[in-house]
């Protein structure tokens, strides 16, 4: 089999300075601040698949559940064949299951961790020998305009799963559904997974996991800056902090100094107090009309809506206007 001709790779990837500004920038504010795709390194996405295999990370396995049991349904909205669109790919578990009910001729994957993408669709030429890939390097956090293939008339379906919508504050998510809709036409599916509100102690747990799953994933965002820009954090003087914040809907993650302490990075000094934190991440959390409305707005109309017994985390079919 001659899988060159079978996977492309359209390379969008940000320069690597991106990093090192990005750093200074964030942690010169008053409120310092790092932004979280910088989490998924190499060693940042193999902790983050970890973090979906913990017994307190519900998002993974619900979501899972939920596509296992609405396949079907999903193939009948969108149609079979086609173009499968995935934001933010990772690794490929939800994935298999739309290539299995769909049988899309084309699977685009878009992803900012190019080598972790790759591997990834190397399994699947493999074991899909009928599939064309063409992987796509890109950072979606930004406006994004995908690769030009060959339609033919052939529907596509957007998939962007595991409520990674929720580290968009509601405003920039209705920037990145807007930009979504450009990329498809009329009739056009979207399959969006959305982590639901739900009682605080169960998002408490999520995104403190016992086992330290996820501080390990938080603090991997120092030690990336330490092998990477040559920085000196000490990673045992920041605790990882995680909590919800109710008023603004959203999960936040933090890293807290421990003590009064300066770190160096290209010459320049950032001086913590005892307790001050570098804000790392965000994750909303949405009621499904707040959502459905979201949506509307950024030109789709919201087709149906599976949920676990629990309503834990919903996804939604919406088609494109
Ligand atoms: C990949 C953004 C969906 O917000 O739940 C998991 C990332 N951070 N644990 C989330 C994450 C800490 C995750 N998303």
């Amino acid at each position: 089999m001659n899988t060159l001709a079978k996977l492309r790779l359209h390379d969008l990837a940000p320069p690597q300075d991106d990093f090192l500004a990005a750093v200074l920038d964030g942690l010169g504010r008053a409120r310092k601040t790092l932004p979280c795709k910088f989490f998924y390194d190499e060693a940042g996405s193999a902790l983050f698949d970890a973090i979906c295999d913990t017994p307190e990370y519900y998002p993974t396995r619900t979501e899972l559940g939920i596509l296992t049991a609405a396949a079907g349904d999903i193939a009948d909205l969108a149609g079979r064949g086609g173009v499968l669109v995935e934001y933010g790919s990772g690794s490929s578990r939800k994935t298999r299951l739309l290539l299995d009910a769909l049988a899309p001729a084309l699977y685009m994957p878009i992803d900012i961790s190019r080598e972790h993408m790759l591997g990834a669709c190397h399994t699947l030429v493999q074991d899909y020998p009928a599939l064309h890939l063409m992987a796509v390097c890109a950072d979606y956090t930004r406006p994004l305009r995908l690769p030009a293939v060959a339609r033919g008339g052939q529907r596509r379906l957007a998939f962007f799963p595991g409520s990674s919508i929720g580290n968009f504050a509601p405003l920039e998510a209705l920037r990145f559904l807007k930009n979504v809709a450009q990329q498809l036409a009329t009739d056009d599916g979207f399959l969006i997974g959305v982590d639901l509100k739900k009682d605080p102690a169960i998002l408490n747990a999520a995104y403190n996991d016992a086992a330290g799953v996820t501080a390990a994933f938080n603090l991997n965002l120092l030690a990336r800056c330490n092998r990477e820009l040559g920085a000196d954090f000490d990673l045992d003087a920041f605790a990882h902090r995680a909590f919800y914040n109710e008023a603004a809907g959203r999960i936040e993650m933090h890293l807290e100094s421990t003590r009064e302490q300066r770190v160096e990075i290209a010459g320049q000094r950032f001086g913590f107090a005892a307790g001050e934190t570098i804000h790392t991440e965000n994750s909303y959390k949405y009621r499904p009309d707040e959502f459905r409305h979201l949506a509307v707005q950024a030109g789709f109309e919201p087709q149906q809506l599976w949920t676990d017994v629990d309503t834990l985390f919903g996804v939604l079919y919406l088609r494109r206007r």
